[in-house]
């Protein structure tokens, strides 16, 4: 029999248990054993809840037990979390997690542990949620060359950015019902100011390009200055605005960004709404590969957790799964050379003072522009070189262009 321990009752951990005792005979028919949740850790109490016999608040009972073989740390965040996880493998054990601040800032470090004690660090719920995403880069396109990779990676901010632009609703009431849909992180700040996406495109890099990228080093922006006069001027030129996480190799080198996006209809990414995400995977062999589904949740989050928990139990699972904690200073491109088109939205300008500026744009157009409201698309040109061409303009708004190739 294995014996697995849930670390955190919260959204994703409770999902996780009941999930887990809904489909226990088929997981057991898939493992080929008997399985079983000894302990729920969780420093709250639930006296309601079905499985009061396997609360404990005391995680050294956990580390200490040698019948427990896996452990799911569902409680997120830094803190507690990477000690558990650290201590649980150093211990011998098998961990899944669906926390993406961890392994983003420490998974080299952890993969590393794993592999060393022979044992698995699984982290499918960590990126999109219910979508098998991290699996299938690693195994299914492992001998493919993996160009790019490009996606909606929150669910709450495209949930937000559907409601307040397709049905007019206020931010704050989109917001709040994001987290009462169990979307939201814990501090939603994180969601919207792009951070979570952050850290899951940082997964995703050190995936596909071998090397760990941390946060601190992507260029990340939010959603909060995004307006329904932006959204408009997105319609009137042919498509929408998300949130848009993507990475790609240059030579030896990872160009990242987070951002909001104009991204034109054409794209695949244009039509994602709600609390779906989808990912772009370009290989060389492959081509294009979409995945989409549900990026956030309960039951979604949950069905990736317990795949997981499956194949840590199931013999050996994957030791394969690593990328190097280290790579050269330059290994990051500096945004500023990043290349895109950009959106623009100027105040106290027109038309001829831009293009001495910018050469040709394109202008677009609105209801209700103010006077003197100048909003256009530049050609490709890189952030440096924009950061510079704008320092003598009133601009309200900055948005780069999802290039379709
Ligand atoms: N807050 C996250 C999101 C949860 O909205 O995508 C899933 O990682």
């Amino acid at each position: 029999m294995s014996k697995i321990a849930i670390l955190g009752f919260g959204t994703v951990g409770s999902g996780t248990v009941e999930v887990f005792y809904k489909n226990k005979a088929k997981a057991e028919k898939s493992t080929g054993g008997e399985l079983e949740i000894k302990y729920i850790l969780d420093l709250r109490d639930f006296p309601e809840s079905p499985y009061t016999d396997k609360f404990i608040k005391d995680f050294e009972v956990i580390v200490n037990d040698p019948e427990v073989t896996v452990v799911a740390e569902l409680i997120g965040g830094n803190t507690f979390a990477y000690d558990f996880v650290k201590r649980s493998l150093e211990a011998g054990k098998s961990v899944v997690t669906s926390n993406k601040e961890l392994v983003a800032t420490k998974g080299a470090e952890l993969l590393k542990i794993a592999k060393e004690k022979n044992v698995n660090f699984f982290f499918e719920a960590s990126v999109g949620g219910g979508i098998p995403i991290i699996r299938p880069l690693q195994l299914c396109l492992m001998s493919d060359e993996i160009i790019s990779v490009a996606g909606i990676l929150n669910g709450t901010t495209n949930y937000i950015l559907t409601k307040m632009f397709k049905e007019g609703a206020e931010y704050k009431d989109v917001l709040a019902k994001a987290q009462e849909l169990g979307y939201a992180e814990r501090n939603p700040e994180a969601d919207v100011s792009g951070d979570d996406s952050c850290r899951k495109i940082c997964i995703l890099a050190s995936l596909v390009f071998g090397k760990h990228v941390y946060p601190e080093d992507v260029y990340t922006a939010g959603i909060k200055s995004i307006t329904k006069e932006d959204a408009e001027y997105a319609e009137n030129w042919g498509g929408v605005i998300k949130l848009i996480a993507s990475t790609r190799k240059v030579n030896q080198r990872t160009e990242i960004i987070v951002s909001p996006f104009f991204v034109p209809d054409e794209s695949q990414l244009s039509g994602v709404d709600d609390v779906y995400n989808a990912i772009l995977v370009k290989s060389e062999a492959a081509g294009e590969v979409v995945f989409y589904g549900k990026g956030a949740g309960k039951y979604p989050s949950a069905s990736a957790v317990l795949a997981d928990i499956l194949n840590a139990v199931k013999a050996g699972g994957n030791k394969n799964l690593i990328w190097e904690e280290e790579h050269p200073t330059d290994y990051i491109i500096d945004y500023k050379e990043q290349k895109h088109k950009f959106y623009l939205r100027s105040v106290r300008t027109d038309s001829i003072r831009i293009e001495k500026i910018f050469g040709h744009v394109e202008t677009l157009t609105r209801s209700n522009m103010f006077e003197k409201e100048f909003a256009f698309i530049t050609e490709e040109i890189s952030f440096g070189e924009l950061e510079e061409k704008i320092s003598e303009l009133n601009i309200i708004n900055i948005i780069p262009v999802f290039d379709l190739n």
